[in-house]
């Protein structure tokens, strides 16, 4: 069966990449030279510059992206699931400009160096599952639909969430569920999980889900008990937040100066990261601020904030899945990366490998 995706915030994702004056006065420019420079740059970016969709689904960001790129431009897609990459390799058929890579976005510096690629232009990253996925009840994302319990986005590779369940300690699981999916009874999902599969292992969605409501006490107005349990498991057995925070620090190594990132989040984890990062690179003097530097020895931004972009009205009226979508913007500067650009992602806990859930622990997804 074939599964639609509608895209989110197409427009202005495209917009971003591309347009001179996306953000207004977002960007610091400020006199005519720098408006007309500014123009050259898009200019040159429409006819020959090098993209990166790093979350390419069934390709919708991808082809509007294309659509408005000149014959010499080019663009790379990425996907770790072989439906979507199926896909993608059926448009790389049609158009020349296309380049397929079959993994995730954290390995974008690594392929493009493959590809002979040293700077982009833009960078767009449309983050979490797509609807495909969450229809298709055999990849077992959905806990209103019967499937196995699997949740990976690439299916070729890793272990599945019930291969996980299966041993992971009870410190373990705790800690994911409450790092990643924000559950208040995160102890009582655990524990329930933990009781369950002592007499039945876990192996579908369904016996998930019944099992989490058993321990989750109070229900969210409108939100099935499952609900964070499900995101939590989904966002640690695919290393979502560990991909995420790789993928920001290669885009201000990859991106030209004028080379846009723009990327859209679901969560208010995923979001949060992509926020302080923008921030980080915009004020990397704020790290500087103790020490007695003068104004121009202050190192200077990698960044300019060309803001945030939320779906209209109509847009959630046709598409529900656009209501917590937050698009954010930036755009590279000029100046030089001479420091390590991870040190501009904010520093992330992972669940589960503290020395307490270590215990027992026997396998991390890879
Ligand atoms: C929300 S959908 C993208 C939809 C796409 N923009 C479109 O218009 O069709 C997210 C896609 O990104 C993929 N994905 C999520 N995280 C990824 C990662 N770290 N690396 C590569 N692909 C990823 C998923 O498999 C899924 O196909």
């Amino acid at each position: 069966m074939e599964f639609e995706h509608r895209p989110v915030l197409l427009a202005p994702t495209v917009d971003a990449l591309l347009q001179a004056d996306f953000g207004g006065k977002g960007a610091s420019r400020s006199g005519q030279a720098d408006d007309a420079q500014a123009e050259a740059r898009a200019h040159a970016r429409v006819q020959r510059g090098v993209f990166v969709d790093g979350t390419f689904g069934r390709g919708g960001h991808s082809s509007e992206l294309l659509s408005r790129l000149g014959p010499e431009a080019r663009l790379v897609v990425f996907d770790k699931d072989p439906q979507a990459i199926a896909v993608a390799t059926e448009l790389a058929a049609r158009d020349r400009r296309v380049t397929v890579v079959h993994d995730g976005f954290a390995t974008m510096r690594e392929a493009l160096a493959g590809l002979g690629i040293e700077h982009i232009d833009g960078v767009m990253l449309d983050l979490g599952v797509s609807s495909p996925q969450l229809d298709d009840a055999g990849r077992g994302f959905s806990f209103m639909r019967e499937g196995p319990l699997d949740m990976r986005m690439d299916t070729t590779r890793g272990p599945t969430v019930a291969d996980w369940l299966a041993d992971a300690s009870v410190d373990e699981m705790r800690e994911v569920i409450a790092d990643y999916g924000e559950e208040r009874f995160a102890f009582q999902v655990a524990k329930a999980i933990a009781a369950r599969r002592a007499t039945r292992p876990l192996r579908t969605t369904l016996e998930l889900a019944e099992c989490v409501a058993s321990a989750v006490r109070t229900r969210e107005k409108g939100q099935h008990p499952a609900t964070r349990t499900f995101q939590a498991l989904r966002i640690y057995i695919n290393r979502e937040l560990e991909e995420l925070a790789r993928a920001l620090a290669s885009a201000l190594e990859l991106l030209a100066p004028g080379g846009r990132l723009a990327v859209i989040s679901f969560h208010s984890l995923e979001d949060r990261m992509v926020k302080q990062c923008i921030a980080a690179a915009a004020k990397p003097a704020v790290a500087h601020a103790r020490l007695p530097l003068r104004e121009s020895e202050l190192p200077q931004p990698l960044v300019r904030s060309l803001g945030r972009v939320l779906a209209s009205d109509d847009e959630i009226a046709g598409n529900a899945r656009s209501r917590s979508a937050v698009l954010r913007v930036a755009e590279r500067t000029d100046t030089p990366l001479d420091a390590d650009a991870a040190t501009f992602v904010p520093a992330m806990r992972v669940p589960g490998e503290s020395p307490a859930a270590k215990r027992g622990a026997k396998r991390r997804p890879r």
